[in-house]
């Protein structure tokens, strides 16, 4: 697969975050990340997926391949039409979902609120964009180490 392409999974239902997660990770692969990270990403692709549609209602995922320099890196930006989200700081962390953190009676079926803590953890950068033009947007983008002189 040529380094400078760019694909785009329509995020519409529960079914696409698989598409995304097999998309990523053959995006990763191509690009040298090492196994371990080309399944984290799958991972991350998923969980932006899953919640473009659960959260915000329907989405995209645009896969990108990053150069800066002599780096490679790979860009997953997910977008959707939804209100956003309320707290960042809050939705990152493990057991925050919906806007409380779940305990044990919770449903395990409406989320474990895990999703966003294991995109944090699978990438070097995750930015929530401000809502432009009725879109909201996360952004994530992971690196490939500097091969060493
Ligand atoms: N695209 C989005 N639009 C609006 N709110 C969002 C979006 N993504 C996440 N959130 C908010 O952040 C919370 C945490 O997201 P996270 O993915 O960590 O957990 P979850 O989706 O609730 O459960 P899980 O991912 O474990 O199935 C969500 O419950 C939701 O309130
Ligand atoms: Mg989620």
């Amino acid at each position: 697969m040529p380094d400078d392409q760019s694909r785009r999974v329509v995020c519409s239902d529960a079914r696409d975050r698989l598409v995304a997660s097999i998309v990523v990770r053959a995006f990763a692969r191509s690009l040298g990340f090492p196994p371990r990270a080309c399944l984290e990403l799958a991972i991350a692709a998923a969980e932006l997926a899953s919640n473009a549609v659960r959260h915000g209602g329907g989405g995209v995922l645009d896969v990108r391949v990053l150069r800066h320099d002599a780096r490679l890196g790979l860009e997953l930006e997910c977008s959707d039409e939804g209100t956003g989200i309320a707290d960042p700081d809050a939705a990152v962390r493990d057991g925050w979902s919906r806007g409380r953190t779940l305990g044990p009676d919770d449903p395990w079926h409406e989320g474990l609120g895990r999703g966003l803590g294991a995109v944090a953890r699978a990438v070097d950068e995750l930015v929530f964009a401000p809502a432009r033009e009725g879109r909201h947007v996360v952004r994530a983008r992971r690196w490939l180490p500097r091969p060493r002189a």
